[in-house]
């Protein structure tokens, strides 16, 4: 189940302006602060904080971004932050992947989430149909946008996938996302440039009622019952890389966005 309130991109859409581009043909642009709205402490709470304690895994089950610190979040996700800090998490995995010695045997893997790991929605959050009602997650209208295949990668995830690849490695995607939009993500991965892939792992019907943080698991101890070994495993979530067979090193990449357990 997947929790998400944006109320905060309908704040900073609204007072954009001329110098201001959000995604455009497919490429997140720089978004201008605005004066007085990047502030981290309001109203008593001290976003930063919230947000480092979002990725620290100290704060769990959180069901939205706090209303004060909805400009914060937007700006930080728009903004050259989360770009630099999912580049750091793409160099560090890097230099790991490249200090390993692979058995060249094609059992070697990386797992990849892909919603805001691989995969970035921030343009299906941004759009004003979905901005201006301030509306909740809604599983329909996030649907029709995974069915467009439209979402661009997440900063540093190419380069580290392509760096994978040249090093040998096979890449698995193991999303949360049902068997229904398969060919949507295949065009999607796709048209990004994420090109092949040993295998592409999606919700079915047996894995309906779990947990995300069971599914996971399940679903990786498959690949290591089949002989695979998971050497690294990059998500956005706790869920992607805590459980069963979680690999020999994680990487988490940011989101102070929403929350899956
Ligand atoms: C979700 O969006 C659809 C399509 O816009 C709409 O018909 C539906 O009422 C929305 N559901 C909720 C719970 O808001
Ligand atoms: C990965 O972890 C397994 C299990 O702990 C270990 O046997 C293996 O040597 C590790 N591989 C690498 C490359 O560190
Ligand atoms: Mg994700």
């Amino acid at each position: 189940m997947r929790l998400v309130v944006f109320f905060f991109l309908a704040t900073i859409v609204a007072t954009c302006n001329a110098d201001c581009h959000i995604f455009q043909e497919g490429q997140i642009y720089l978004l201008r602060p605005r004066a007085g709205a990047a502030g981290h402490r309001l109203e008593g709470l001290d976003c930063l904080s919230w947000r480092l304690a979002v990725e620290t895994n100290n704060l769990q089950s959180w069901r939205t971004v706090p209303m004060s610190c909805e400009n914060y979040v937007g700006h930080y996700m728009l903004g050259k932050q989360y770009r630099h800090d999912c580049e750091l998490v793409a160099d560090a995995a890097i230099k790991y992947a490249k200090s390993l010695k692979l058995a060249g045997d094609s059992k070697d893997i990386w797992i990849f989430d892909i919603d805001e790991t691989t995969l970035s929605n921030i343009p299906y959050y941004a759009r004003s149909d979905v901005l201006f009602g301030a509306l909740p997650y809604n599983s329909s209208r996030f649907n029709e946008w995974v069915a467009e295949a439209k979402a661009p990668a997440v900063p540093g995830a190419l380069r580290l996938y392509g760096t994978l690849l040249s090093l040998g490695f096979k890449v698995v995607f193991l999303t949360g996302s049902r068997e229904h939009v398969r060919e949507a993500r295949i065009a999607n991965l796709k048209a990004v440039g994420y090109h092949t892939w040993e295998k592409l792992i999606l919700k079915g019907d047996a894995d309906k009622g779990l947990t995300a943080l069971a599914y996971k698991s399940k679903r990786r101890t498959e690949l290591v019952n089949a002989g695979y070994r998971i050497l690294g495993n990059s998500g956005d979530q706790w869920s992607d890389i805590l459980g069963d067979n979680n690999g020999n090193r994680t990487f988490k990449v940011p989101d102070p966005m929403y929350y899956i357990g």
